[in-house]
């Protein structure tokens, strides 16, 4: 053999080797910082508040690619800007909460786009958006955004800025943070589901205590009150009984039957208002045709029910729902109208639209003052109605003025809430 050819043998042995040498210490480093992806994806698990989650995501992603500063913005469904809800290192808390169009700067491109984006020179890049920089005072260089997707569905993006030590964004590193981002948008989203259920949970706490204080209280302000008089009436009977003095007794004897009966149909009311079993078994007409027969004889105003059109039979809670609405109207009305009538109107309208009214010619009230001060006051009545009629894709108005009386108008599509609609 030419010693010659045995030198360049091996001077590519020795590069094949090299080359072996750097690959596997790539695969090592790729190893080791997939080992960190999974230990920060064991704790967005066992994270608690969404605050501290998102907290843990943005210090994670950081460390994972060796940034100087980053910052986690999540979408607004309601305005659709992108929120800066945390941010570390650069201008920090100073910036938190901040405002961007979702359309601006890299990360708004990330997100409009839905693809990961690496900007080593960010003056380069006609994308950049600089007020964030120049406001909050932080000189960003370099840039990688990745977006947090939901089921195909942008959430937000996280952004890390300059990497330590002049050094440059890799396609590795865009790699592990947009593994990174994929599990912390699935935390992001149950955190958000749980902080959601909550609420609705508090909500239903809230209301059913506000069902039992009525229910308590018009237990003790009808039937509870009118029995009292039937005892003493009764005692009167008794009194009137033992002395001989039987006319006496006949008339208060009357008066016992009268305040009886009255207080029996005060408990039918109760009861029916509790469950209307009717609405179960018949639908919401024949219920309402009830319901308006049982106020008319409690009630200190007139009740008139006007079924302008044929109503086919609604799902279960399409009818609920709407009673719900009706029962809390009049009970306004009671409470607070003074008036001498209530027209409960049902209509479909030729779109397709149920319209529903509860009017009243009382003293009406200003609903703009009404509305600020419910949250104060703690009156659920007109919020609650109103939650009613988004549950059912419709929409709930009040129309009133003082000294005009009162209407509450309900209207929701027919269509999804009819009985045999699929959904
Ligand atoms: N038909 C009405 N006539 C006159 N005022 C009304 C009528 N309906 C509502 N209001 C006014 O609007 C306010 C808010 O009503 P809402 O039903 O939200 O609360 P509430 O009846 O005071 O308390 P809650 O319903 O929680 O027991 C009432 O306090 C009352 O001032
Ligand atoms: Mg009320």
């Amino acid at each position: 053999m030419i010693p010659e050819q045995n030198e360049q043998e091996i001077e590519a042995l020795r590069r094949e080797m090299e080359r072996l040498q750097q690959r596997n210490g790539n695969i090592g480093e790729h190893l080791s910082a997939l080992q960190v992806i999974q230990h920060i994806a064991h704790s967005l698990v066992s994270e608690g508040s969404l605050e501290e989650l998102l907290e843990t995501i943005l210090c994670s992603a950081v460390r994972l690619v060796r940034a100087s500063a980053g910052a986690l913005l999540l979408l607004d469904q309601n305005t659709g800007e992108l929120v800066f809800e945390v941010i570390e290192g650069g201008a920090g808390p100073s910036l938190k909460k901040a405002r961007m169009p979702a359309d601006k700067g890299i990360v708004g491109w990330v997100v409009t786009h839905g693809k990961p984006l690496i900007v080593h020179d960010v003056t380069q890049d006609k994308r950049f958006y600089p007020r964030i920089s120049l406001e909050f005072n932080f000189p960003a260089r370099s840039i990688l955004c990745v977006p947090m997707m939901v089921r195909g569905t942008v959430i937000g993006a996280i952004e890390v800025l300059n990497k330590t030590g002049d050094a440059q964004f890799t396609a590795q590193d865009r790699d592990l943070l947009t593994i990174l981002a994929a599990q912390s948008a699935v935390a992001i989203e149950n955190a958000r589901l749980y902080q959601n259920l909550r609420a609705e949970h508090h909500r239903l706490v809230t209301v059913e205590a506000e069902v039992r204080h009525r229910l308590a209280r018009d237990i003790h302000d009808g039937p509870a009150q009118m029995l009292a008089s039937v005892i003493m009436n009764a005692y009167f009977v008794r009194e009137a009984l033992a002395r001989g003095n039987l006319e006496i007794a006949r008339r208060e004897m009357d008066e016992v039957l009268s305040l009886a009966e009255k207080a029996l149909r005060q408990i039918r009311t109760l009861l029916f208002n509790l469950r209307p079993v009717t609405l179960e078994m018949k639908g919401l007409i024949p219920a309402l045709e009830i319901y308006a027969q049982m106020l008319q004889q409690n009630e200190r105003f007139a009740v008139v029910l006007q079924v302008e059109s044929e109503i086919a039979r609604l799902n279960r809670e399409a009818e609920s729902t709407i009673f719900a609405v009706i029962q809390e109207a009049i009970s306004n009305v009671r409470k607070h109208a003074e008036a001498r009538q209530a027209i409960i109107r049902l209509a479909v309208t030729e779109d397709g639209y149920l319209e529903v009214s509860v009017k009243d010619d009382g003293v009406g009230f200003n609903p703009n003052t009404i509305s600020q001060t419910c949250a104060e006051r703690g009156s659920l009545g007109i919020l609650t109605m109103q939650e009613r009629a988004l549950s059912l894709q419709g929409s709930l108005s009040i129309h009133s003025a003082p000294g005009a009386g009162t209407e509450v108008r309900l209207r929701l599509p027919l269509a999804p809430n009819l009985a045999n609609a699929t959904e």
